[in-house]
């Protein structure tokens, strides 16, 4: 019943990263990517990605983490994965654009090229994504564009529907609304509970995420 749909082709046809390209192309050619990720939680998107580039199912080495909450569990992996992070609480700002100034001033000190959301609990500003145009991917767990925001999987199950999925996707600045790199359609089954379909979900999620970070730096770095 499941299967994933590469939506990148589409998008590139849109010619939309023709329009802004990255000036680091040339650079890029030279050295591996480097990626940064956001997270808020538990990390498990975090961890497929750090995996997938231990046993090279990605091209690119996973170089910090920047969490925004201090009891994440994300960070226990990274420490268990020796992976750099840092803790930059959004509580400690004034803005979200103050916070994010240090955000990209931590990315910057990595040079990261590609920034992943994944798992990261807050609307990001102009500020991010206009420093990562086209660089600035996110997970979601719905087959956007149906059900954006909080609670998908929640709001999914108790819908009457018989298929939902998760979704990899460039950030624009409306909520979930960026153009699609791939999705993954998940079904619904009869006998589910909630905690069995999130299981299902994020099953899949860690698939597409792998997938769709490679389709970016093929089509988009
Ligand atoms: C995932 O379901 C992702 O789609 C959403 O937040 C969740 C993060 O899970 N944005 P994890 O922290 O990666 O385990």
């Amino acid at each position: 019943m499941e299967y994933f749909k590469d939506d990148s082709t589409r998008f590139q046809q849109n010619n939309e990263y023709l329009i802004n390209p990255n000036p680091k192309n040339e650079l890029l050619k030279s050295r591996k990517i480097r990626i940064g990720i956001l997270a808020s939680g538990n990390g498990s998107n975090f961890e497929s990605l750090v995996k997938a580039s231990i046993s090279s199912s990605i091209s690119a080495d996973i170089s910090v983490l920047i969490v925004n909450n201090p009891k994440a569990k994300v960070i226990d992996r990274a420490i268990r994965l020796n992976i750099p992070y840092r803790i930059i609480n959004h509580n400690e700002f004034n803005s979200r654009e103050e916070h994010e100034s240090l955000i990209i001033e931590t990315f910057n000190q990595f040079n990261i090229d590609l920034v992943v959301m994944a798992g990261w609990m807050r609307i990001v500003t102009d500020i991010l994504i206009n420093t990562y145009n086209n660089r600035l991917l996110n997970i979601h767990p719905s087959l956007l564009p149906s059900f954006k925001g909080i609670r998908s999987i929640e709001r999914a199950f108790n819908s009457k529907i018989k298929i939902t999925g998760c979704t990899v996707h460039m950030v624009r600045q409306e909520i979930d609304s960026g153009p699609i790199l791939i999705q993954a359609a998940v079904p619904i089954l009869e006998k589910d509970t909630l905690e069995v379909l999130t299981k299902r979900i994020h099953f899949y999620e860690h698939i597409i995420l792998v997938k769709g970070v490679q389709i970016a730096i093929d089509k988009f770095l």
